[in-house]
Formats: C-alpha cells, sequence, structure tokens
C-alpha cells in the first residue's frame, strides 16, 4: 500500500524483528516497513554480527524504537529479554542464521536475541537465510526439526541465487512475502466486531482457505474528451483492505482496480482497468469462476454518450452533455445462473439504513455493507453497517483493514452456511 497509508497509532498487535548476521538482513527493514505499514508495532532486536550487515540506527528509524542489541544495557534493568518479549505478539527472526538456528535448537541464551527467545512467552517465527549446503547440512536440518518440534513457525526458505553465487534451497522469502505470512499467522478480527482469540490458525484452518474471491475496488474513469472524465473520490483503500483481509484469510484472490495511487497488493491478482466498461469486462470473465464476489469499487453510475477523442474546446455558450448510464456490475454478478456469494457496498449521503436496505433488496444480494459517503470516501478509517437476513450489525468506528477482516468473518459465515443448506 501507498506510503500516504501509514500511521502510527496504538499498534493492535506488537512484534519483535529479531535480526541476526546475515547478507540478508537488508530485507529485514523492508520486512518492518511493510509490518509498520500495516498497523503492526515492529520492536527490532539485533545481534551484533547483524549490526556489521545493516545498522541500529537505520532499523531505529524506520520503527521509532530504538534498536536492542546489548544484553548489558543498564535501560529496563538489564531484563531487557524478558520484559521486551512480555510485550510481543510473536517474535519475528528474519533472516534467522544456521548458526542462530543452532543457538535457539539447544536453548542457549549467550547473547540478548537468543536470551529474549529462551525467555520468552509468545510464539516464535524463523526466516531462514543461508548458503545451501549450510541448509542442507544434517545438523541444521535437526536443529530444524527439533524446533518445529518445539512449536516454533519456519518461513521458508525458498530457492534461488544465492550471495554466494550458488544457487538453491536457503534463500530467505522476499520481505512481502514473509510480511504476508505475519500478517495471517497474527490474523485478528472476528465477527462483527468481535476478535478472535487465536491469532495463529495454521492455513489449513484459515476460514477462507483456497476459497476464490473477486474484489473491485477504487473509481471508475469515464472519458468525457481526450483530457476531461466523470469520476469521484474514491482512493482504493477500502477495496484493497478487503483483498488484504482476504490474503491473510487463505483466499486466492483477484482483484479489478480502477485507478488509485496505492500499490498493487502482493499476493493478488491484479487487473486494472478504468471505466465502468472495462470493469464490467473484466469482472465478466472472471466472475464463474468465484467462490465470492465483492463490490467495493465506487462505480461511476454514468458515462459519456460521445465521448471526444479530442479535447473540447471551449466555447461561448453553453455545453450540455449527454450521460448514458453504465451497466450495474454487482446486479449483473448477483443474476448470474450460479453467481459467487455476493457482498455489496453502499456509499450514501443521507437515510443510510433506509437506503442500504432498499440496495440490499433491489440487487438481491445476501450481505451489503454500509456506509456514510462523506467519512468513507478517501479517509483511512470508517464505520460500517452490515446487512443481511438477520437484520443489522454495526461495525464501529475502525481503520480500513480491521473493518475489512471482520466483514471477512461474516462473509465467510455466511458463505459456509449457505454451502452446507
Ligand atoms: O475507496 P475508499 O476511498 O476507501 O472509499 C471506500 C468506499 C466509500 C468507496 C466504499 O466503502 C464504498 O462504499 N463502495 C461502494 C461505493 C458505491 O458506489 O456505492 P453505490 O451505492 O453507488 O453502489 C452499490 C454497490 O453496487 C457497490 O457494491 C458498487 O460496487 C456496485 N455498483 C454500483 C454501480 C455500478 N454501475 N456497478 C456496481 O457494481
Amino acid at each position: 500500500m501507498g506510503q500516504s497509508q501509514t500511521k502510527r497509532t496504538v499498534p493492535e498487535k506488537r512484534i519483535i524483528l529479531g535480526v541476526t548476521g546475515g547478507i540478508a538482513a537488508y530485507k529485514a527493514a523492508e520486512l518492518a516497513r511493510l509490518l509498520i505499514q500495516q498497523g503492526i508495532g515492529v520492536q527490532v532486536a539485533m545481534t551484533e554480527a547483524a549490526t556489521r550487515f545493516i545498522t541500529p540506527l537505520a532499523m531505529q528509524a524506520l520503527t521509532g524504537h530504538p534498536v536492542l542489541v546489548n544484553q548489558w544495557d543498564a535501560a529496563d534493568n538489564g531484563m531487557a529479554h524478558i520484559g521486551a518479549s512480555r510485550a510481543a505478539d510473536a517474535i519475528v527472526i528474519a533472516p534467522a542464521t544456521a548458526d542462530f538456528i543452532a543457538k535457539l535448537a539447544h536453548g542457549l541464551a549467550g547473547d540478548l536475541l537468543s536470551a529474549l527467545c529462551l525467555a520468552r512467552d509468545c510464539p516464535l517465527l524463523l526466516a531462514p537465510a543461508m548458503n545451501k549446503q549450510m541448509w542442507e547440512n544434517p545438523a541444521t536440518q535437526r536443529n530444524i526439526a527439533q524446533l518445529l518440534a518445539d512449536s516454533a513457525t519456519v518461513l521458508g526458505p525458498c530457492s534461488g541465487a544465492q550471495a554466494c553465487g550458488e544457487e538453491g534451497m536457503g534463500r530467505m522469502l522476499e520481505a512481502e512475502e514473509l510480511a504476508r505470512e505475519v500478517m495471517a499467522f497474527l490474523q485478528v478480527g472476528g465477527p462483527v466486531g468481535e476478535r478472535s482469540p487465536t491469532p495463529t490458525l495454521p492455513p489449513e484452518r484459515r476460514e477462507l482457505n483456497g476459497v476464490k474471491i473477486l474484489v473491485t475496488a477504487g473509481p471508475t474513469y469515464e472519458a468525457i474528451d481526450a483530457v476531461r472524465g466523470i469520476t469521484n473520490r474514491s482512493s482504493g483503500k477500502m477495496g484493497y483492505a478487503v483483498v488484504q483481509a482476504a490474503l491473510e484469510m487463505g483466499a486466492e484472490v483477484t482483484l479489478v482496480s480502477g485507478p488509485t495511487a496505492l500499490d498493487k497488493p502482493p499476493g493478488a491478482r491484479t487487473v486494472d482497468v478504468t471505466s465502468a466498461a472495462e470493469m464490467f469486462e473484466a469482472v465478466k470473465q472472471r466472475a464463474a469462476d468465484a467462490d465470492i464476489f465483492v463490490g467495493v469499487a465506487a462505480v461511476a453510475d454514468y458515462r459519456a454518450a460521445q465521448p471526444s477523442t479530442q479535447k473540447i474546446k471551449k466555447g461561448d455558450g453553453k455545453l450540455t452533455l449527454e450521460l448514458l448510464p453504465n451497466p450495474d456490475i454487482l446486479a449483473y454478478v448477483a443474476g448470474l445462473p450460479k453467481p459467487p456469494f455476493c457482498v455489496g457496498f453502499a456509499a450514501e449521503s443521507e437515510k443510510l439504513h433506509e437506503h442500504a436496505a432498499a440496495k440490499r433488496a433491489a440487487k438481491k444480494i445476501p450481505l451489503l455493507a454500509a456506509n456514510l459517503a462523506q467519512q468513507a470516501i478517501g479517509a483511512d478509517e470508517n464505520e460500517l453497517i452490515l446487512f443481511d437476513d438477520a437484520g443489522e450489525h454495526l461495525l464501529p468506528r475502525a481503520d480500513k483493514l480491521a473493518q475489512a477482516r471482520a466483514l471477512l468473518r461474516h462473509t465467510a459465515k455466511l458463505y459456509r452456511q449457505g454451502n452446507l443448506r
């Protein structure tokens, strides 16, 4: 997501990012940045060796917190190895070198980071990074097996070009992939506002594991002439948050996005479109293959009847523009012979309940999320009211990712119930 979305409010979840001494340490900076961008509080702890690859100052500047390195620091009464992990929801070691993995497997605690891991009362995630021979060495494999048996989660490694010039298994996962795994591990949210008590679901137990979700997001742009057009102020934040939440919950996600300034969500297939007609075409091609369709896009209801390929010259008199209605994408998908489970949005500027309920009935969809347009559009936070067969459910104002998670948990519940019927 774009840098503009970075916010330093009180984080819902916190991790300790442990950095050990390998060339992949530079990727830890990007990992920290991505996690912070998604609202995770990050405290970095580094081994002495890691400080040779990336400076504590760089990590401090990124996270806003002094980096823990020295176990003999007087701060925290020399108890940083206890204090820091008590405030964390997980410790993520990225990169985890062969040496550090060996220390963990044997319960050694001779430096601050290994002491933190030994004294922890939260889950441990490791992203191994090493030369392929080191990775394949029976000693490393024994240590990894031991850590898995001790309930650590091992993320990667993957195969590829290595810093030493060799090729093979041992390369650390890319920062985007690790960020996604960590977010999924820290899964938060709950049905209609409740928070899940267990944030650590393995992939096969994630609520939308393998479910195919098609999402529209952002505005559409309807050209009037070569340089002018009709659009709206949708930023795409809400739709992209739905994509992110769906990925965390294990879904296979396709995003059909109107023009936005946001980065493409890593892990989703993104189809870029401009006009409502293009969005309609992209959705038509993919809807039959989707299990769930979520229409978050603010689709322009009208387009110019005869867009000019040239810039329209200014004249003295009035200019009348003829507008034609655009196809209703959501209504089309909901009307398919075998429609996916459809979730619509409604942005209203008044009479929210009345208009939203009417919209759900008119479009014949099982679930609709309503918001006040003037408070929701372009904002980082939002209040949603969900309308379904059981009535209305309020999701009190929260950041859009938290709202997206709660909406998708509710969606997953209704989708499963529908499939059981
Ligand atoms: O992008 P953000 O800045 O984060 O803002 C988020 C949002 C306000 C755009 C979002 O939360 C939202 O409300 N999206 C729906 C906006 C909208 O166009 O609502 P609507 O009431 O006009 O449309 C109702 C539903 O029909 C929507 O699911 C819409 O995607 C869909 N629709 C509308 C018109 C059309 N021609 N085709 C459609 O599929």
